[in-house]
């Protein structure tokens, strides 16, 4: 039988080469070994709730998630492409999850204390029960690899923990879902996340000047890298905004010509103007054709509304069959 993947984003803003590197291109490459695994790729909308959102916008962002998805090339004939509320199994088996879960457990987390960090005024139930909801978005598929970034490893923990008690306990047969690391990154970014290019912490679509959205112009693309924090071009140890910038390098440009620079930076001297700009042009070039894909989806709305529609389709087929089945170990039926 073919192993089943998910994995899911929130709609809490355009997709930028955070969730580009982190998911999405772990994400395709699953797709395209469609011989060996079947693939489900959701829209995290009701994640979304966890935090303030706009609820004039959310249908339209979440949407545009989806257009995303076909853009980066997606395919709806391989992968299920959907809307998570849309199926509400999901729901149900967190709920059977919350039976399992302690409160000690999920506020521990540091994916909770962070979020409480950020705001403090809406630590609601919601937040405390998001890992929980993660683990049965993996878990009704029976997903057993999850493409997603080093951030949500704490949540993987929590849906492997779940998964051992819900076997133990009901004689489930779930698998402990693992994070899929995609190999086509250099070797150093393996696993790690994408850097801010502020020169701290990762790239984050809630730190202003941070990221550079899959949606930026050449333009924009050239002003954001521009605002990398460098220094005089010489030194010996490479560092901050100088690093960061050397790590995009290596993504786009590959790891010769990092090595090139950082030689350079030891001994002549580097000229960051020249640097930033053909650095801006390489990452244009990639983003190009997922902007034009995304232009052709937009004058099709109703391809978009019927990929959404058998997305639905095909994961609540599958979603129903978990969900009937836990509903009969737990006692229920
Ligand atoms: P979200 O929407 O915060 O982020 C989407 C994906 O992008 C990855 N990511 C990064 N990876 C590397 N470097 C970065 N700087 C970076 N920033 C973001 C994230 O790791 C993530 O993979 N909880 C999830 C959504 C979710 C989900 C799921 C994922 C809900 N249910 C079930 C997988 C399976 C989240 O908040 O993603």
């Amino acid at each position: 039988m073919k192993k089943r993947v998910l994995s899911g984003i929130r709609a809490t803003g355009r997709l930028h080469l955070g969730n580009y590197f982190g998911a999405v291109k772990g994400m395709l490459d699953l797709q395209s070994r469609s011989a060996e695994y079947e693939t489900f790729y959701m829209v995290a909308d009701l994640h979304t709730l966890t935090t303030p959102h706009d609820k004039e916008t959310l249908k339209q962002a979440v949407r545009d998630i989806i257009i995303d998805y076909l853009a980066v090339g997606l395919n709806p004939e391989k992968s299920a492409l959907f809307i998570q509320s849309h199926v509400p199994e999901h729901l149900e088996l967190a709920y059977y999850f919350s039976t399992v879960a302690t409160v000690a457990k999920m506020q521990h987390l540091p994916t909770f204390k962070d979020k409480v960090k950020q705001y403090p005024e809406n630590v609601t139930m919601a937040l405390l029960n998001y890992p929980i909801l993660m683990a049965s978005d993996i878990l009704v598929y029976k997903a057993g690899l999850v493409p997603v970034g080093i951030d949500q490893e704490p949540h993987l923990e929590v849906a492997r923990e779940i998964a051992r008690r819900m076997n133990q306990d009901f004689g489930m047969d779930f698998p402990e879902p693992k994070r899929f690391i995609d190999k086509s990154l250099p070797a150093g970014r393996q696993g790690e996340y994408i850097p801010s290019l502020t020169g701290e912490g990762k790239m984050s679509k809630t730190v202003e000047g941070s990221y550079i959205n899959l949606t930026d112009s050449l333009g924009e693309i050239k002003s954001k890298i521009a605002k990398i924090p460098t220094d005089s071009g010489q030194g010996s140890e490479i560092l901050g905004g100088v690093k960061t910038l050397m790590e995009f390098v290596e993504l786009f440009e590959g790891k010769e010509k990092r090595n090139e620079l950082e030689n350079q930076y030891r001994g002549k001297g580097l000229r960051y103007g020249e640097i930033k700009s053909e650095l801006s042009e390489t990452i244009f070039a990639e983003l190009e054709p997922i902007q034009i894909r995304r232009k052709e989806l937009e004058t099709n709305p109703e391809f978009v509304d019927k990929v959404i529609g058998e997305g639905a389709q095909k994961a609540r087929r599958v979603a129903a069959r978990t969900v009937a089945e836990v509903r009969e170990k737990m006692g229920l039926a």
